[in-house]
């Protein structure tokens, strides 16, 4: 009950609303400062906080700082309710802004404020591109007032990581973040057990120091952009990183390949020492310099040099160590290892530590998933590592609770700058799938002849291409943005808002994404979306949606039903989704009146969700406790 009462924040708007005037009432002196002179401001009041000033009583003058250089270097100037969202993430809420508000905006006022003491400020967003659009976006503005700002996105090297993460304000995805702060833990791990490392000889040479230091600096302060998706949805799976930090999986494979190639280029002695027990490759100074000397492929960049010593001394182990038909044989490109004792195959046995990866890189076959030790952490312990914690997103009053009892943080219902101007037609229920597509198809058509533009969003890649076919039979010409073709995701974007423009999207034009409208189409109505089916949890319909109607600008949307859809099954199960189902085989008829059956199978489905997400955290968390007991490192875990 008590709980209850804490999640959702209103009694501190007085307090905030008067701390906005104060804001007010400094922007003219702002105004007509110089930018030279803005900047020289900034940097004073960065010298007070470094000097132990509050940053809560820094706030006033430093937002009405970055007001000014929002409206001078990226021409928006915040509104008042964004600066009292500014205040509400300052104070470590989670801000329910509505989808179009402009959170990217708003998230600068505490991110500057935050990055002033020098330990720097992260924003969490949900993926690579919209880490790298808000970055881009709010350059500028930062830049101005004399701070960095870095990106980290999944493909960046490690080099460039580590200075993305000592720049002021960083941009980047919760999966990149976390990965990072797992593979520093491992990092650090070998380090302390002095494994492969000799610190002071990599300094003096050819190669900088910090291959070996971790990328991550502190974790002082972040915002979570689309919180509810992140700290909610995403929370239900772990990260997860195996025992080599780097890259994806094909970076790894690569690594062993190439290790495999350049192995038998050293010569014992003279570059590595070999010992029998246990038995051990160890590159000496002359390998590594060696090694340094090679050309790497491009992928190698996300490793750190220590990574690439140890792997390079796995694959001169294993050429020297391990012989074929003897040790092991190739059978349909598979490794399969020969028992020592009985001379029989080892059906389904494998080397550990990288072993057996590093035989399959040699033999030139697929190579499996690593299974050695681990780092994993779960999305709230990261998020909960940090310093301060806020969070912002159109759709977290349904989470309130949930988001209080995890993370402590409370929902500030941030009110709307402008009168919100979208209008919903009325759900439409069909019998079947069939019917349903026939009357999407129908209605986009119409639209696209008075000139609308129109969202179409599907739950599926199948189903935005199953779609797409649709409309090539119409004639309706259409583009479609899905995770086979991601080419031109920002030119699909600019353009979804253009008059006659039909878009046919999955979830990835659901949460950020911002489609601008033309003066025009604002006029005929704005942008029409089209649901085409509920999602597993309402909140993500609500982003779909949300891509209209933004900044009180006109729109409309529509929910499409059919009575074959999963989300029955899924919330009902099996057996009463079939008998739903066969009421609507082969009609045209509509069946409207059971639009709120769909509805209760989704809250059916949230619940469920709710109660794994509520166990999962539990046994993590005695887990944890039992490691703790035991002197170990809580983070770190071998999955073999
Ligand atoms: N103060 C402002 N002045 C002018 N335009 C603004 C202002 N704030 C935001 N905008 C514009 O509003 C649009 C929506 O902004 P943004 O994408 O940040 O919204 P959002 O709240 O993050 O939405 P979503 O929930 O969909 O992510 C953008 O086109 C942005 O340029
Ligand atoms: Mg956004």
């Amino acid at each position: 009950m008590l709980a209850r009462f804490f999640a959702i924040k209103s009694g501190n708007f007085g307090k905030w609303q008067s701390r906005v005037r104060e804001i007010d009432s400094l922007e003219s002196s702002f105004a007509s400062l110089s930018d030279r002179d803005l900047r020289k401001e900034s940097l004073a009041i960065r010298y007070r906080a470094n000097s132990g000033e509050a940053l809560d009583h820094l706030l006033p003058e430093a937002f009405a700082l970055v007001r000014e250089a929002g409206r001078r270097f990226v021409s928006m100037r915040h509104y008042d309710v964004q600066i009292l969202g500014g205040i509400a993430l300052h104070e470590g809420c989670i801000a329910e802004m509505q989808t179009g508000e402009g959170k990217t905006l708003t998230a600068t006022l505490p991110l500057y404020l935050a990055s002033l003491t020098g330990a720097g400020a992260h924003l969490a967003t949900s993926n690579d591109y919209l880490a790298g659009r808000d970055a881009e976006l709010m350059k500028p503005l930062f830049e101005g007032l004399g701070l960095s700002v870095g990106v980290v996105q999944s493909h960046t090297p490690r080099p460039q990581r580590q200075t993305a993460y000592r720049a002021d304000v960083t941009y980047s995805t919760a999966k990149e973040l976390g990965f990072d702060f797992l593979r520093d833990r491992l990092l650090l791990r070998r380090v302390k057990e002095g494994q492969a490392l000799v610190l002071d000889a990599l300094a003096n040479d050819d190669e900088s120091p910090s291959e070996s230091q971790p990328v991550q600096r502190q974790l002082n302060y972040i915002i979570v952009d689309e919180a509810d998706s992140i700290l909610i949805d995403e929370a239900r799976t772990p990260l997860i990183v195996s025992s080599l930090p780097g890259g994806s999986e094909t970076a790894m494979e690569v690594l062993y390949s190439f290790s495999a190639a350049v192995a038998e280029r050293f010569e014992e002695t003279t570059h590595f020492e070999f010992k029998h027990k246990p038995r051990s490759v160890t590159l000496n100074e002359d390998g590594r310099k060696l090694l340094r000397s090679l050309s790497f492929p491009d992928e190698l960049n996300t490793f750190g040099m220590i990574d690439i010593y140890e792997q390079v001394e796995r694959a001169i182990l294993v050429a020297r160590e391990y012989q074929k038909d003897r040790h092991y044989v190739v059978r349909n490109d598979e490794i399969v290892i020969v028992d020592e004792f009985t001379g029989r195959l080892a059906e389904g046995r494998k080397w550990r530590a990288g072993i057996h990866q590093a035989i399959e890189a040699r033999e030139g076959v697929p190579v499996s998933v690593d299974t050695g030790d681990a780092a994993k952490v779960t999305i709230q312990d990261f998020f909960l590592r940090y310093n301060r914690l806020a969070g912002m997103t159109g759709t977290a009053a349904t989470s309130a609770l949930e988001l209080y009892k995890i993370y402590n943080t409370s929902v500030a219902v941030i009110p709307t700058h402008k009168p919100p101007n979208r209008s919903r037609l009325p759900d439409q229920v069909f019998g079947n799938s069939e019917a349903k597509w026939d009357a999407i198809v129908r209605q986009i058509a119409k639209l696209h002849v008075e000139g609308r533009p129109v969202l179409v969003g599907t739950r599926s890649i199948d189903k935005s291409e199953y779609l797409s076919e649709k409309l090539n039979e119409a004639n309706v010409a259409h583009l479609v943005l899905n995770a086979r073709h991601t080419a031109d995701e920002n030119g699909i974007i600019a353009k979804a808002g253009e008059e006659n423009r039909v878009t046919v999207a999955t979830n990835m034009a659901g949460r950020g994404t911002d489609i601008q409208p033309s003066p025009k189409v604002l006029n005929q109505g704005g942008l029409h979306v089209i649901c085409t089916e509920m999602h597993e949890s309402a909140r993500i319909d609500r982003q779909l949606i949300g891509r209209c109607g933004r900044q009180g600008d006109p729109g409309s949307f529509q929910i499409f039903l059919s009575l074959e859809d999963d989300i029955l099954k899924e919330g009902y199960g099996v057996e009463r989704y079939e008998a739903l189902k066969k009421k609507g085989v082969g009609t045209q008829g509509r069946f409207d009146h059971l639009a709120r059956l769909f509805r209760g199978a989704q809250q059916k489905i949230e619940k469920n969700y709710f109660k794994s997400r509520k166990q999962m955290l539990y046994v993590d968390k005695q887990r944890r406790k039992i490691q703790v007991q035991m002197g170990q490192d809580p983070f770190l875990e071998s999955l073999g």
